[in-house]
């Protein structure tokens, strides 16, 4: 009995673990050591449909494939967050087939999200600005958040109509109004008061931030959590970014050393 015993446990336990390790050795990355929290600001889209002959609206559209993919290969990994840049408050300014295609696109996908997600599990939730988007779209988010709250796999925060900048002045406005209500001493406000206002409240700090196509700017994604973010810069644009350079973005944060302004 006590064999059998001291059998299962080396199974469940040491053994388990050797394998489980053996596993993220194979594949170069340390699951001891993952990103809790990635940030993706998918640029390119455009530039890839131009190189193929194809008018923007393809590159979306592989975008929005690309997204998929990488969105169940980091559930798979065990990732908890990610945030991924879809339409910024800047956005607007493009031409409006443009702006309609992608509300069009993004619609489809929260709609589909529970059949096309469900298997992985992922948890979704839309951040940024609601009152400026369709009212068809502010119903869609509530009923997709809705539908996938009680999911316990990855949570996707779907950056619509954000800017960094503006969900900093909100949180600022929310502070205001309690030391305006008397409720709170400005000269007590925290960092973690500031975070509560965010609509990242509660959610890890973004660890990891890629960002495709070379381009190396923040462009207005994420300002206050990205403050201590290893930040990726990848050539490549966001319909040709794999699972494997996913990996590759993975084993570059493993291989930093993260001193959070120690030494
Ligand atoms: C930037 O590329 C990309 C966007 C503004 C939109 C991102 C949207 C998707 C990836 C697809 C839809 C997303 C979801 C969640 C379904 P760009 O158009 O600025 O490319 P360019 O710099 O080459 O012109």
């Amino acid at each position: 009995m006590r064999a059998v015993l001291f059998l299962d446990l080396c199974h469940e336990g040491i053994i388990g673990m050797f394998f489980r390790k053996n596993k993220a050795i194979t594949s170069g990355i340390d699951m001891d050591n993952l990103p809790r929290h990635i940030g993706i600001i998918m640029d390119g889209n455009g530039r890839w449909a131009k190189k193929r002959g194809l008018p923007r609206s393809a590159g979306h559209k592989a975008g929005a494939e690309s997204l998929k993919k990488i969105v169940t290969e980091a559930n798979n990994l065990g990732i908890e967050y990610i945030t991924v840049y879809a339409f910024s408050t800047e956005n607007w300014k493009r031409p409006q087939a443009e702006v309609d295609y992608l509300m069009n696109l993004l619609m489809d996908y929260l709609i589909n999200a529970e059949k096309t997600l469900a298997g992985e599990n992922v948890r979704i939730r839309a951040i940024g600005s609601r009152k400026e988007l369709s009212e068809e779209m502010q119903e869609q988010i509530i009923k997709t958040e809705k539908l996938t709250r009680d999911r316990t796999g990855i949570v996707m925060n779907i950056a619509l109509n954000y800017g960094g900048r503006e969900e900093l002045v909100n949180a600022a406005k929310t502070l205001c109004r309690k030391a305006a209500a008397g409720e709170l001493n400005p000269e007590d406000v925290t960092e973690k008061d500031m975070d509560d206002g965010l609509y990242t409240a509660g959610q890890p700090d973004v660890d990891l931030l890629i960002r495709t196509s070379g381009e190396q700017r923040l462009s207005n994604f994420m300002l206050w959590q990205v403050s201590y973010a290893e930040m990726i810069f990848v050539d490549k644009a966001w319909p040709d970014f794999k699972p494997k350079d996913l990996h590759e973005c993975i084993k570059i944060f493993q291989g930093r050393g993260r001193r959070f302004g120690g030494i």
